[in-house]
């Protein structure tokens, strides 16, 4: 069964046609609503969200298919101590794909090995978080026009953020990426990302606690929240939480084509006054999200056997 748990389970070329999907999809809305009529995509999600489990939700109905939700672990049977594993045996029975969020790294992967229908994951603690990837994705190529030849600045937390490790792992596959890492010391991109994702595959990088001195360089600056929920001690939080706040009169420091982006939700990292400025591009990641979801929707149920047509998985479908 194929199954999205990191988005290193997607090939260059097959991010390439979600890309083309996505950009379809937009511009002939009604050629795909009623696509998966008759499908339904579970949402199991074991961790606050709005986003990411609104989006996957909204992409299925505007696909044409129906939605089983489960919006956190307290209303469901994890309550009464049932295993993610058990879970989602009992899910194959009812939907066709899972769409699964989890504070524990490797869940997703659990679920995956379990379930006998493609599993998505959406978000497995500080690991992984390949559908935001995605989003973030469609948006540096409508925005950017390319994946190749970007200096990426990311900041903020960059230890626990799951959608930092995603983009990393995204954009270290394309030519001529450098990254630039800003965030406190204590919240650096953990060892192993940078030794497997960054170093073997000879990316340039540098590591600095100075945003205003990376900005100048940077064509795109990716923002990130202080993660209160992954932190072990809240003093250890409260000292950190707010070591970088991206101000409308800090955008000076950037080019005129450096975008902002940002997974969401903001707390305190970028002030509002921002969002006025044409450099911000974080609500629009948002809109691109359910594209990028609706696309991969499509693949995997297809890939699976559960959409008519013959064919690999390409912009035209059917
Ligand atoms: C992110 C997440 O859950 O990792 N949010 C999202 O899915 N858009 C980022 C965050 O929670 O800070």
């Amino acid at each position: 069964m194929r199954n999205v748990i990191d988005i290193l389970d997607l090939s260059t070329e097959e991010i390439d046609d979600l890309v083309a999907t996505a950009e379809d999809i937009i511009s002939s809305p009604s050629k795909y609503a009623d696509i998966c009529r008759g499908k339904k995509l579970a949402t199991l999600f074991y961790e606050p969200s709005t986003r990411t489990r609104m989006s996957f939700e909204a992409a299925m109905y505007e696909l044409g298919g129906n939605v089983l939700s489960m919006a956190s672990a307290a209303s469901s049977s994890a309550a009464k101590g049932e295993s993610v594993a058990d879970t989602v045996k009992v899910i194959s029975c009812y939907a066709d794909i899972i769409a699964i969020r989890h504070p524990k790294e490797g869940a997703a992967l659990v679920a995956a090995n379990n379930a006998s229908i493609p599993v998505i994951n959406g978000g497995d603690g500080g690991h992984c978080h390949p559908t935001q990837t995605l989003a973030d994705l469609l948006t540096i190529h409508r925005e950017k026009g390319k994946f190749s030849g970007l200096t990426i600045g990311l900041c903020g937390d960059l230890k626990f953020g799951r959608t930092v490790h995603s983009l990393i792992n995204a954009m270290a596959r394309y030519e001529g990426t450098r990254f630039v890492f800003i965030s406190p010391e204590e919240l650096k991109v953990p060892d192993y990302v940078i030794r497997e994702s960054v170093e073997k595959k000879g990316i340039p990088y540098t590591e600095t606690t100075d945003l205003d001195g990376a900005m100048p360089e940077l064509d795109i600056l990716y923002m990130t929240r202080i993660q209160r929920e992954r932190f072990f001690n809240e003093e250890e939080y409260l000292r950190l939480k707010d070591s970088y706040i991206l101000t409308a009169d800090r955008m000076k420091y950037a080019g005129e084509n450096m975008i902002v982006m940002h997974p969401l939700p903001r707390v305190n990292e970028i002030s509002v006054a921002v969002d006025d400025d044409p450099r911000a591009c974080y609500f629009k990641q948002v809109l691109y999200g359910k594209y990028m979801r609706e696309a991969l929707i499509l693949m995997l149920l297809k890939e699976a056997g559960k959409l008519e047509g013959t064919g690999r998985f390409r912009t035209v479908l059917l």
